[in-house]
């Protein structure tokens, strides 16, 4: 088993399949940075199919057995059910799932189960078209993505959770509409406090809702109470409607950080291994494995990485974290959150 410096295990993989989106959300990918002439990773820089399912064979050899095929979106990657059926071969991978905005879901969700995908997340942040359409920073409805999540249910693809990153004053008012229409439906919403990931969101602390207003906002129209988590690290709390109708998730990554049991690491499109979703520099894989390198010296590389890891972003994140002068960060569309 590989531990890093805090005894954390190396648990789960997640990885970036593309840096491109079809959304521009304000918090990830502001419209004025990423226009029409903005340079996306060329197609050589970019991890190929192959490269991704050795890299998950020789994780899984380390101890990993859960894999989130994250972006930017992931279904804008030509053929992904490609990969997809590739990992959902590799030997130890128990958990295979993925994270999307939903929009191009619809079409995509059984050709995504028949290639051995068995769980689906789906980001949504709010039901009300108009702040939606702000939320996505490309003026889009909120019914694709919907049609995309009964897709997904459709062809068995659950439990599903809906990712909802809560900001003051923009989508707070909506959760409980949001909490309620899920309510009955076996869908688990999870509400993720807006964090400081990246370095152009200019985030600030005054934007973030604590999880524990979240939970007493829903609480106060829909009787919760909290629920043990599924697993060890497991990043949402989770909390249970009273008359037994599902349940819900906050992940209080900035009032109540999780480290202390953060088993993740990290793939960006171009094939770096991060081991902090806030990371200043990851290590490429990328480059030892096109020159050459053999399982075992890959083996070797990733779990001296991880047995140096020292990462406790969340824990130690202070008010430097949202001034100019702080480290440069990785970029959620380049890891995937
Ligand atoms: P399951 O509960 O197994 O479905 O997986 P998960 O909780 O890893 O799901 P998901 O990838 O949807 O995580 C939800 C969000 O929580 C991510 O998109 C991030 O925004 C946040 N998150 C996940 N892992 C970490 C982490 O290690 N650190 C921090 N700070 N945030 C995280
Ligand atoms: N804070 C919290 N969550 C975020 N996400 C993207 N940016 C942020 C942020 N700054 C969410 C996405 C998606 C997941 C990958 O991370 O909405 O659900
Ligand atoms: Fe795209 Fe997700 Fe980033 Fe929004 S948060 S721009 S959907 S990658
Ligand atoms: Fe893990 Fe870094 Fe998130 Fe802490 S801040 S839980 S170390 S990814």
């Amino acid at each position: 088993m590989t531990t890093d410096t805090l005894g954390r295990r190396l648990h789960d993989l997640r990885i970036s399949v593309t840096d491109r989106c079809n959304f521009r959300c304000p918090y990830c990918m502001p419209a004025e940075v990423f226009g029409e002439s903005y340079k996306f990773l060329p197609k050589d820089e970019i991890l190929t199919f192959e490269e991704i399912a050795r890299l998950t064979r020789i994780f899984a050899g380390l101890g990993v057995s859960k894999v989130r095929v994250t972006g930017g979106e992931p279904l804008l990657r030509t053929d992904l059910h490609l990969l997809i059926q590739m990992l959902a071969n590799v030997d130890g991978v128990e958990d295979l799932t993925l994270t999307t905005n939903g929009y191009m879901l619809a079409p995509r969700a059984q050709q995504l189960k028949d290639a051995g995908l068995k769980r689906i997340t789906v980001s949504l942040d709010t039901l009300d078209e108009e702040i939606f359409r702000q939320m996505n920073g490309r003026g889009f409805d909120p019914t694709r993505v919907l049609d995309g999540i009964q897709a997904a249910e459709t062809a068995g693809l659950s439990p599903i959770k809906i990712n909802s990153v809560v900001q003051k004053g923009v989508n707070e008012h909506t959760l409980v509409d949001l909490a309620r229409h899920f309510k009955g439906t076996g869908h688990i919403v999870r509400f993720i406090e807006y964090m400081d990931v990246g370095n152009r969101n200019g985030w600030k602390w005054d934007q973030v809702v604590p999880a524990q207003e979240i939970v007493d906002l829903i609480d106060a129209e829909m009787p919760l109470e909290p629920v043990e988590s599924n697993y060890p690290g497991e990043v949402a709390n989770r909390y249970r409607y009273l008359d037994g109708q599902g349940e819900i998730g906050v992940i209080a990554s900035v009032t109540q950080p999780f480290c202390a049991g953060c088993t993740r690491a990290r793939i960006s499109t171009d094939g770096q291994l991060f081991t902090c979703l806030f990371a200043s520099r990851g290590i490429s894989l990328r480059d030892p494995l096109r020159d050459g390198a053999d399982d075992a010296q890959m083996t070797e590389i990733i779990a001296k990485v991880w047995s140096n890891r020292t990462d406790r972003y969340s824990e130690e994140r202070t008010d430097l974290a949202a001034t100019q002068n702080a480290p440069q960060k990785v970029e959620m569309y380049q890891i995937g959150g």
